[in-house]
């Protein structure tokens, strides 16, 4: 009897752990051009005609900006909180810009989701642009670090926290029983900063220190942690290259490595694109990196590809997720198609896909991630078409142009720089995508 009780128990905890859904929204890179109807700086073409849902060279407009939070709230308005992965602030020269500049466009944004969204906390983050000048973010005290928080201390609603937000613009918010949200400011390890040469510190703002102690402290606690931060750690497949200065991407994927654990997910902006990756522990997957398409639908291909506009559509990113655990149940990714809008001058947000339906995944843990990108790897491949679609021209789902990289040594770059998140094994990836580096797992 006694046993039949505990079986009863256990199915019932179980259906309800199922139960026990939530949603938040990923928002990122919104890259506001405040001058998008007049001067236009932000556009690196000849863009004249410029339609009010943006322009393929350009930055977003300020309508864009709110469109995209108003089909949030029509979308799904009960969702637990909201994650904004940063770089609100154009595409533009620093001699155009000014510190007041930036700062008025993160507040004004900050502003808008308050007002669409009331009581829903909004978790964000910097991007790179948001420092004036753009990209040299100080590992110390400032003036931007200070008047953001002011707007922001209201969702982080913690004083303890402002000690650390003032100092590196990171912080961490327990937002239920056992869920800790954990805000990192990768900008300090960008390598295009350049004014401070942050790679001189070992720990720009002690960040790593205090996201170390942070985890192992959630770990005492039972608690488990989702990161964001707006640069992401891994490899640039098309450069050969880490975003982070190598001696930092190193020490990240260590640290989260050490806590994969107790990490329910890890949410990233910056590349503009639908992207994923996969980091692995002693062979086998234990975590995966989201990265969430930017809102703006700028678009710089160095040189140029002389094949007529591409087309990177405006995104927006729903997760349910399970809100004991943290874990992601589904993605479903909305995009904007700005050119038809600009036409028919309405915004129609629609439903670009559901990664579990869409990629055949029976859940979305790091093995479900590793089974897909097997997947991706054969010959032909339909989920690898799927993915370079998005990842190359954004939410564009009719746009087939990207079918030229079907070939194996075209697909090796991305396949590689999926499952492999430095640089040194990235470099030692075969055409498998398997890293044979045998320092690494
Ligand atoms: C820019 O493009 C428009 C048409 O889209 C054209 O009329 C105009 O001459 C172009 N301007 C330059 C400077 O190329
Ligand atoms: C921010 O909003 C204020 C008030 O609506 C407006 O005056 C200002 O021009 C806006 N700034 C930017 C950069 O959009
Ligand atoms: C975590 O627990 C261990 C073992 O009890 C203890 O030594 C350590 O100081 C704790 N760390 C934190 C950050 O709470
Ligand atoms: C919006 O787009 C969807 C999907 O493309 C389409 O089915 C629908 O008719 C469109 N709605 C409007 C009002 O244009
Ligand atoms: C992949 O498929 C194409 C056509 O379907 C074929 O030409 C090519 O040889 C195949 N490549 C490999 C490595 O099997
Ligand atoms: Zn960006
Ligand atoms: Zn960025």
């Amino acid at each position: 009897m006694v046993t039949v009780y505990l079986v009863v128990t256990i199915i019932l905890y179980i259906s309800f752990v199922h139960a026990d859904d939530g949603w938040f929204w990923h928002v990122t890179d919104f890259h506001y051009d405040p001058t998008y109807l007049d001067v236009a700086l932000s556009c690196n073409r000849n863009a004249s005609e410029r339609g009010e849902f943006g322009h393929s060279w350009c930055d977003s407009p300020w309508k864009l900006v709110t469109s995209s939070i108003d089909a949030m709230r029509e979308k799904e308005p009960n969702v637990d909180f909201i994650i904004w992965t940063g770089d609100s602030t154009p595409h533009i020269k620093d001699n155009v810009a000014s510190h007041d500049m930036y700062r008025d466009i993160v507040r004004n944004i900050t502003r808008e989701l308050k007002s669409k969204f009331n009581s829903t906390p909004v978790y964000p983050v910097f991007g790179n642009h948001d420092y004036y000048p753009a990209h040299q973010f100080p590992p110390n005290n400032n003036l931007m670090y200070n008047e953001i928080y002011e707007g922001w201390k209201d969702w982080i609603n913690d004083d303890g926290q402002k000690t650390n937000f003032q100092k590196g613009a990171y912080y961490t918010v327990k937002i239920s029983k056992g869920l800790r949200i954990m805000s990192l400011n990768t900008n300090l390890y960008y390598r295009s900063d350049k004014i401070s040469r942050l790679y001189r510190y070992s720990d720009p703002a002690d960040q790593f220190q205090w996201m170390a102690e942070t985890l192992e402290h959630a770990k005492n606690n039972s608690e488990r942690v989702i990161i964001m931060s707006h640069v992401p750690p891994g490899v640039i497949a098309t450069e050969k290259a880490t975003w982070m200065y190598p001696q930092f991407n190193h020490r990240f994927n260590e640290i989260i490595l050490e806590y994969s654990d107790i990490i329910a997910g890890l949410y990233f902006g910056h590349e503009h694109i639908d992207n994923f990756r996969i980091s692995y522990k002693s062979g086998s997957p234990v975590l995966v990196h989201l990265c969430a398409p930017s809102v703006t639908p700028w678009t710089y291909i160095p040189g140029g590809q002389g094949d007529g506009e591409p087309t990177r559509n405006p995104g927006i990113r729903l997760v349910r997720y399970d809100r004991l655990t943290g874990q992601p149940q589904d993605v479903r990714q909305y995009h904007l198609d700005f050119k038809l809008s600009n036409v028919n001058k309405v915004a129609n947000w629609t439903l670009e896909y559901s990664m579990l339906a869409d990629y055949q995944m029976k859940d979305l843990t790091p093995i479900s991630f590793h089974d897909l990108l097997e997947r991706m790897k054969s010959n032909g491949s339909a989920e690898f078409t799927d993915y370079a679609m998005r990842r190359f021209v954004g939410g564009a789902s009719n746009d087939r142009r990207v079918t030229h990289c079907s070939s194996q040594a075209c697909k090796k770059p991305f396949i590689c720089s999926i499952g492999n998140v430095e640089l040194a094994e990235f470099e030692f990836c075969d055409s498998d995508g398997t890293s044979r580096n045998p320092a690494f797992g």
